[in-house]
């Protein structure tokens, strides 16, 4: 029987929208206090690198309010709370390793009495040359892991036999996630087992960092989380240290205790997106054609490996974005670095892998004389052929000539370059400039195992459902969509649904929220769920009507059998008395995955996610300034399973990677000082640095491969169209040079980096 009652591909509000501008939405810090709740803070290093040559914490304990000091030597277990490697200690031991790190925790009775306190102690330190930024990682060849190679091709051959060559290097700077509410965790203690709030991306992870940290088994830890202000990959393994350091102080008191760290705090504590410097040596021929790539990237891991593995991977296998590289030699090294432990952000290295092919590709059009674009065009990875990614997966979903073609024209993009031309040849201050760059995004992590879930769902007999599964909801939509998923599975409006938080109790052994995989992971693991229940109620229908399952319509709360109607709670009741299950789990694994990490070799990816956007620019050549006119959007989500949170995604993206390529600049000090740590020194991008022409659009696809309801991933992707606002800022500054000098500007382009930019650029010019 037909039925056109559909749940997903329809418009519905973030599931706590109502919640969230009215203020009622609960975080952790809003979940009431339980008598008898302490508070903590830390105590935090005053050096880079130091040995600790003797601590006198008295005054800490002496001052008021405070119930306890804890040093590295109160941790139960394990002093550890890295998520790969066990280089990340809770508490310092005996060594700092960059300035912000934690040494002692405060245990007071309130948050200001703890904080007070965590001022005082006396710390005596052997300082050390400490290790700022890649480059320093690099001369001294520093590393957190062993360094990583993809070789396809001869890359070396292909160089030194190529009509063109172009070498250089280029920076980007690392990026806070600034998520609205900061890093909190809440544990209270119960019967010999904690139950922990925890702000985190990861609930499974913090829960099994608690139990090793305390040497108890992980069954006596749960882990809640209803949401969070905000992630952005920032909580996904560094949330663990306040799990670990609140349930620590409350086994060890007995009493809750929460830890909430203020903004300064969170600057100077946590890691940030990973900076890269790079070196590479491109080979091309007249059209611009690329033959051949060798790329250096070292990242500013900082001083532990978290998870900079993963974010290297993840940027090898996105230099080549979506391009066809027949050779090409790409190597990473993790720099070890006296600065915060980088870690995930929006992206995961892929944006930082990325970005260097797109800068790389416009500085090759300005050498040849060729528009960038059809420079991007012809090096587009092909649809027959020329589709091998350099770690061997072949492109099979490409849809980029057809969405570019789309944009090129809907963005006007040709007329404008060339008003954007004589604009300029009329304009001796203010300068233009113009860029388009696209996106291929892989949609998966890189690491198979990870790419598993599991959902509950439970219908009780008032026709109502509840679900729960292991993702974990920071504003991106997660358990709006999923809702959505379950109430097209079961015939039921969304009023009918309730997605509770997440929970380590409920479903075990979760992945983090990452890597864009929220929705295509939990939302296939509740519609397994919910499919299993309604096959239960179908099953039940037909012995009792001799009617089909297939002549059976769950629609609009009701159930149609036949001639007859039910509601859907009529039909759950009869399951009831029939002693039929009416709760389910589900689970769900991403097929035909697989990756050697070796040889960074195989099929990482389920599929891709395409994107291509235009930026327009107008720069100040006398102050460095710069204004996005305008930008236009066209981004592939696949077939949307909710059009409006999936244009949210989006555009907060693409703004926040703007942020991250102009206005968000972190800068420490020769000690090693993050000074940007607080709003007022650290400019993320506000409304009025939106465009005031912003044109935003969804590709009209479908996915090739069977996810949720052929959707696509879009939580990271957008975050890569971007890069045309930077591009267009060089394209704009290149503007003054008849010659085309290429412009030197790494990124963030903040107005002081294009100003020297244009200097340098006006001296050389003047030699030239
Ligand atoms: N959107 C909001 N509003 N807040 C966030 O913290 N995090 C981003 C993205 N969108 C984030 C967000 C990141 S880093 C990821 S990996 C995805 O959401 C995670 O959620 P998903 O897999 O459900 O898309
Ligand atoms: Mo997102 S950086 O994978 O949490």
């Amino acid at each position: 029987m037909p039925n056109s009652f559909r749940q997903v591909g329809i418009t519905a509000l973030h599931e706590s929208a109502r919640l969230h501008v009215t203020g009622q939405a609960h975080y952790t810090d809003d979940i009431p206090e339980r008598q008898g709740t302490l508070h903590a803070a830390l105590g935090l290093s005053s050096h880079a690198h130091a040995r600790i040559l003797a601590m006198n914490l008295d005054a800490v304990r002496q001052a008021e309010g405070v119930v306890a000091v804890l040093t590295c030597a109160d941790i139960p277990a394990d002093n550890n709370c890295g998520p790969v490697l066990k280089d990340d200690p809770i508490l310092a031991d005996g060594m700092v390793h960059y300035m912000g790190q934690p040494i002692f925790a405060v245990i007071a009775q309130s948050h200001e009495q703890a904080r007070r306190a965590a001022r005082l102690g006396s710390i005596e330190y052997e300082p050390l040359p400490p290790i700022l930024g890649p480059r320093a990682a690099k001369q001294a060849n520093t590393a957190v892991l062993p360094p990583m190679r993809l070789v396809q091709g001869d890359a070396a051959a292909a160089l030194a036999q190529a009509p063109h060559r172009l070498q250089g290097q280029f920076e980007c700077n690392g990026q806070e996630q600034f998520y609205l509410e900061g890093q909190i965790a809440y544990a209270i203690p119960n019967e010999g087992t904690l139950h922990v709030w925890s702000s985190t991306q990861h609930p499974s992870e913090m829960q099994t960092l608690v139990a090793r940290a305390l040497g108890i088994g992980v069954h006596k830890v749960l882990v809640e989380c209803r949401r969070m202000g905000g992630g952005f990959g920032g909580k996904e393994s560094q949330s663990a240290l306040y799990a670990c350091l609140s349930s620590i102080a409350a086994s060890k008191l007995q009493r809750p205790v929460k830890l909430r760290l203020d903004r300064e705090d969170d600057f100077m504590i946590t890691g940030k997106r990973h900076g890269f410097y790079y070196e590479y040596d491109i080979a091309f021929d007249e059209q611009g054609r690329l033959l051949g790539a060798d790329v250096d990237m070292t990242l500013n891991s900082g001083y532990s490996a978290d998870l900079s593995g993963p974010v290297a991977t993840r940027a090898i296998c996105h230099f080549d974005n979506a391009y066809y590289l027949a050779h090409a030699d790409l190597r990473a090294l993790c720099g070890r670095t006296n600065q915060q432990s980088n870690t995930a952000f929006r992206g995961f290295g892929g944006p930082q892998g990325a970005l260097l092919m797109e800068v790389v590709l416009d500085r090759i059009a300005r050498y040849l004389k060729l528009d960038p674009l059809d420079v991007r065009k012809i090096n587009f990875y092909g649809t027959e052929d020329r589709n091998l990614t350099p770690y061997d997966q072949v492109v099979s979903d490409n849809v980029i000539h057809e969405l570019v073609a789309e944009l090129e024209a809907s963005s006007q993009y040709r007329e404008r370059r060339a008003q954007i031309e004589d604009f300029n040849r009329h304009s001796p201050i203010l300068k233009k400039g113009l860029a388009l760059t696209p996106v291929k995004f892989g949609i998966s992590f890189n690491m198979p195992s990870f790419n598993q879930a599991g959902a509950l769902v439970h219908t009780y007999r008032d026709g109502t459902v509840l679900v729960n599964h292991g993702g974990t909801e920071m504003g991106q939509g997660l358990n709006t969509k999923v809702a959505q998923v379950v109430a097209h599975e079961l015939g039921l409006p969304l009023s009918h649904i309730q997605v509770s938080a997440t929970d380590t109790s409920k479903v075990a052994n979760t992945s983090a929220t990452a890597a864009s995989t929220g929705t295509d992971l939990n939302g296939k693991a509740a519609q397994n769920a919910a499919a299993q229940i309604r096959a239960r109620l179908q099953e039940m229908l037909s012995e009792r009507f001799h009617v089909a399952p297939e002549q059976q319509v769950f629609a609009n709360a009701q159930v149609q059998v036949g001639e007859q109607t039910f509601s859907f709670a009529e039909v759950v009741e009869m399951a009831y008395q029939a002693r039929i299950q009416l709760w389910s789990d589900g689970f769900y694994a991403t097929p035909g995955l697989h990756w050697d990490a070796q040889s960074m070799k195989g099929h990482p990816f389920f599929y891709f996610s395409y994107g291509a956007a235009v930026a327009e620019v107008v720069v100040d050549t006398l102050t460095g300034e710069h204004k996005l006119l305008r930008a236009d959007l066209l981004h592939d989500v696949g077939q949307s399973i909710n059009p409006d949170l999936d244009l949210g995604q989006v555009e907060g993206a693409f703004i926040q990677g703007m942020g991250w390529l102009t206005t968000e600049e972190l800068v420490w000090t020769d000690q090693g000082r993050l000074s940007t740590n607080a709003p007022s020194t650290y400019k993320i991008p506000a409304v009025s640095d939106c465009p005031t022409q912003f044109h935003v659009a969804l590709y009209k696809n479908r996915n090739r491969m069977d996810s949720i309801h052929r959707s696509k991933a879009v939580g990271e992707p957008p975050l890569l169209l971007a890069f045309c606002v930077f591009n267009a800022i060089v394209d704009a500054i290149a503007s003054l040079s008849v010659e085309r000098i290429e412009p030197e500007l790494n990124a963030p382009a903040t107005p002081e980096a294009v100003l020297m930019a244009i200097t340098a650029l006006r001296r050389r010019a003047s030699h030239a």
